[in-house]
């Protein structure tokens, strides 16, 4: 099985950015992490992360043809973006949307999601683990 963990912008910075609401871990370490939770389960884990939507949109559509299901943090693109929920909507694997922060305790409107609707599920406000709780039920598909 194989599966993409794919964050969206900022979140090349985490460690320092931000640490009291996103954690001190870097992407680099929470991708470890990941990496060997999918080979304790069986799955080929493969991360990727862009700034750009445009970027973004190309990795889920590249996604359908190598992946069984994709672990996705929009990042700000979570709460504005139309482009991004028609990707995940016509890419026929399951989508789970997650966050870092529980975004449901901070600004109103993060409250809003563009993605969710058209997403397997999604974890919201556990830290890395949100992703890992993802990867655990992606590999349960
Ligand atoms: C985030 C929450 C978003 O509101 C924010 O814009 C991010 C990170 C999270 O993981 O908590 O960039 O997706």
């Amino acid at each position: 099985m194989k599966i993409l963990i794919l964050h969206g912008p900022n979140l090349n910075l985490l460690g320092t950015r931000e640490p009291e609401v996103y954690g001190s871990l870097t992407l680099d370490e929470i991708n470890n992490k990941l990496i060997e939770l999918g080979k304790e389960l069986g799955a080929e884990v493969k991360c990727l992360q862009s700034n750009h939507e445009g970027a973004l949109i190309d990795a889920l559509h590249d996604a359908r043809t190598w992946a069984s299901g994709v672990v996705f943090n929009p990042g700000g693109y979570t709460h504005t973006s139309v482009a991004l929920r028609d990707a995940v909507s016509a890419i026929q694997i399951p989508v789970i949307e997650v966050h870092l922060s529980n975004v449901y305790a901070r600004e109103e409107f993060r409250h809003t999601s563009l993605i969710s609707a058209v997403c397997k599920g999604k974890i919201t406000g556990l830290g890395w683990k949100s992703y890992a709780l993802a990867l655990r039920a992606l590999m349960e598909e």
